[in-house]
């Protein structure tokens, strides 16, 4: 493990402007350093570099980092591995930390499982690449599907002899253990001898995120029906299937860089379309897609695009799993290969360029897609299409994106020549009905409440009248602020009056002699938010200002690099976006009020104020409202009461802001 201290002098010594510089030609504007961003295509450079900071940013597809999270995206690095370049890079020694004895134990434990699969790999690629029998069986299969050596080698295959225990006796020869031989199911013990897994198969090596070998899937060569056409590695402590994506590793820069994922059945298909140049691809190894296998996707793309080579029916089974993609809120399109073809016969077929044109071409979006399909078998039976619309309507219902289901229920309601509102009053009960039974299943009280969302007699478009209502109510506007004010002035100073008035907005002449005090931004708004018990909505805002709470009381002058840098990544990202962010709540009040400030800091004490009290302003409007629902809805005559009192005490409290507020508004 790297040691805390070489950690902390990579963060110190790297310049972000040199560790960006290396990938991406800068250019000095203003403050700040600009460039074209390498995350995605443009053609005018949206990505900022602050040197300030330490930062980076880039407005058009909203990444940012620091410069281990600079290398760590533009590389596909692992944290570690950041460091270990940069350090490179500077010159740093890399120090290792001592690690506990049970560290030890379970790193050596799967640190050994990864040895013996490395030699795994190696001894058989060996076996491919020089045995005879390697060469004229395994080999020369591979050139007959068309391999190129370079594919052969970038992909690692190789070849296991027609033999009982080559492999075992070789590894055991040199040193290796049996217990990790058996662990990572390269060898079968049975009644105390041994057996290697993989007989007279060529072997496709499965690597990790970071391109560890964590196991091996191995194809027979001769059609035998008996004999399974795969045998694949048993789970195992470093190869957990639901976790794994065959081709991530060697695919997840095209997958960045292109922003789309090709999802494909089999090994082969993906050695297939790498060697017609498509690189972007995965698959799952002829099983469906699991939640951790999306997840890995998402931390590359949000955009999938599965390549099906099966019928309709298969197809139409796996509808389900598609869904599960779309609930993770990914956008999901389609490929369709001619009857018998998949990607790997295809692209031998079309060769590299009119592949890429038929894959280009042929990408339909999902839902539209199903919509099609299905709309061909219920053609003219009135009873099926009901079922129909049934149907797609479930997919579109499980996207989490407002607005995406709204443009589907558009282009749906096109395809199918239906009216969008018969397709939104539709989703609106799937909606409903997927929600309480999600309450009930997280074991939230369900109150039997209509949760309300539009549908056509309110003549709002989909869920836009909910939606809008939680915003109304909301202060996250205000909240997120708060947050960015303590972001950027935190550490800041300024002059407070005191006077010795009960009412801080009362500013007649009695109390004209006033005392100054000398604050920290920091400390004053985390006091005036503690003294009222306010809360935040926002859970990720919640987590900051909570740290805000704790360095104010401890005194530990948390800043804005605190946060930046921070190990939770979207904490770190959530401050470097608001570091970058223009002040948006209060842009028009300027004008509006007439306020003789051009900037914030200029006017820090009456910015500070502001904020502060329109984000009080924003939690008393939302309880007030709260507070008025409460009493429309009960009918207990004593509860009813004590909401009317607070409901009054809530009307001082505004009352009271407002006044504050108009004050500092000037
Ligand atoms: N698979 C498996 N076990 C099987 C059949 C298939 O594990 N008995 C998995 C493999 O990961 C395989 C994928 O499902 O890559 C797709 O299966 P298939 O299309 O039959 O195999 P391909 O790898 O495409 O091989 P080929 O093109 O040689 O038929
Ligand atoms: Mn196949």
């Amino acid at each position: 493990m790297i040691s805390r201290d070489t950690i902390d002098k990579v963060f110190d010594t790297a310049r972000i402007d040199e560790v960006v510089g290396d990938f991406v030609s800068l250019k000095q504007r203003g403050v700040n350093k600009i460039g074209l961003c390498p995350f995605h295509n443009e053609k005018t450079p949206s990505f900022t570099v602050s040197v300030a900071k330490g930062i980076y940013k880039c407005f058009g597809c909203g990444q940012g980092g620091n410069s281990v999270n600079f290398v760590m995206e533009h590389e596909k690095y692992s944290y570690p591995e950041a460091i270990r370049y940069l350090a490179k890079k500077y010159n740093i020694e890399i120090e290792e930390k001592e690690k506990t004895e049970e560290e030890i134990e379970q790193q050596s434990e799967r640190e050994s499982q990864y040895i013996v699969l490395g030699f795994a790999q190696k001894y058989f690629t060996d076996i491919l690449l020089n045995n005879a029998e390697g060469k004229s069986i395994g080999f020369s299969y591979f050139k007959e599907r068309g391999y190129n050596e370079d594919v052969v080698e970038k992909f690692q295959l190789g070849y296991g002899l027609e033999s009982w225990d080559a492999f075992t006796k070789e590894a055991l020869k040199k040193g290796y253990k049996l217990e990790y031989l058996e662990k990572t199911g390269m060898t079968i013990i049975k009644e105390e001898k041994h057996y290697d897994r993989f007989r007279g198969r060529v072997l496709f090596p499965i690597h990790n995120f970071s391109g560890k070998v964590i196991g091996f899937g191995g194809r027979i060569l001769k059609k035998d029906a008996k004999a399974a056409k795969y045998v694949n590695s048993p789970e195992s402590e470093v190869y957990e299937k639901r976790r794994v994506l065959y081709g991530i590793y060697f695919g997840k820069k095209a997958i960045a860089t292109q922003d789309n994922c090709y999802l494909v059945e089999g090994y082969t298909d993906v050695i297939s379309l790498h060697q017609a140049g498509i690189e972007n691809v995965v698959s799952s190894s002829g099983t469906s897609l699991t939640e951790d296998q999306i997840r890995l996707i998402q931390r590359l793309t949000k955009n999938i695009t599965i390549l099906y080579d099966g019928d309709a029916a298969g197809l139409k089974a796996s509808f389900r799993g598609i869904d599960l993609i779309l609930r993770q809120g990914l956008n999901v399109k389609i490929v369709l290969f001619p009857d018998g073809e998949d990607p790997d016969s295809y692209s031998k077929k079309l060769g590299k360029a009119k592949l890429q044109e038929y894959i280009k071409e042929g990408a339909k979006d999902f839902i539209s897609f199903k919509t099609g399909l299905l709309l061909e078998e219920a053609q003219g039976d009135p009873v099926k299409k009901v079922a129909l619309i049934r149907e797609i309507v479930e997919s579109i219902a499980v996207i989490p994106d407002a607005i995406a289901r709204s443009t589907y229920v558009h282009e749906c309601g096109k395809i199918m020549e239906i009216s969008e509102q018969v397709l939104i009053t539709e989703l609106n009960k799937i909606r409903r009905k997927n929600l309480s039974q999600q309450r009930r299943e997280s074991g939230e009280a369900y109150a039997g409440v209509e949760i309300p969302i539009s549908d056509y007699k309110s003549g709002h478009p989909l869920g836009s009248e909910s939606e809008s209502k939680v915003t109304e109510a909301s202060a996250e506007p205000q909240e997120r602020d708060v947050i960015r004010f303590l972001l950027n002035y935190g550490e800041s100073k300024f002059l407070l009056p005191i006077t010795d008035a009960a009412d801080p907005s009362d500013t007649s002449p009695e109390n004209a002699e006033v005392k100054n005090m000398e604050v920290l931004v920091s400390d004053f708004i985390v006091k005036e938010v503690l003294v009222d018990d306010l809360q935040f909505d926002h859970e990720l805002y919640g987590k900051i200002f909570k740290e805000f709470e704790y360095s104010v009381e401890n005194s530990l002058d948390w800043g804005q690099q605190h946060f930046v840098n921070h190990e939770n990544k979207e904490i770190s990202k959530m401050a470097i976006d608001l570091v970058f962010a223009p002040y948006t709540l209060s842009k028009n009040w300027d004008e509006k009020h007439h306020i003789k400030v051009q900037t914030e800091e200029l006017g820090l004490r009456l910015s500070v104020e502001r904020t502060v009290y329109s984000f009080k302003m924003a939690k008393v409007k939302k309880m007030i409202s709260e507070n008025r629902e409460k009493i429309r809805t009960s009918d207990d005559d004593s509860i009813r009461e004590e909401l009317l009192n607070e409901y009054h005490g809530l009307l001082e409290a505004k009352k009271y802001i407002s006044r504050y507020l108009g004050r500092v508004l000037g």
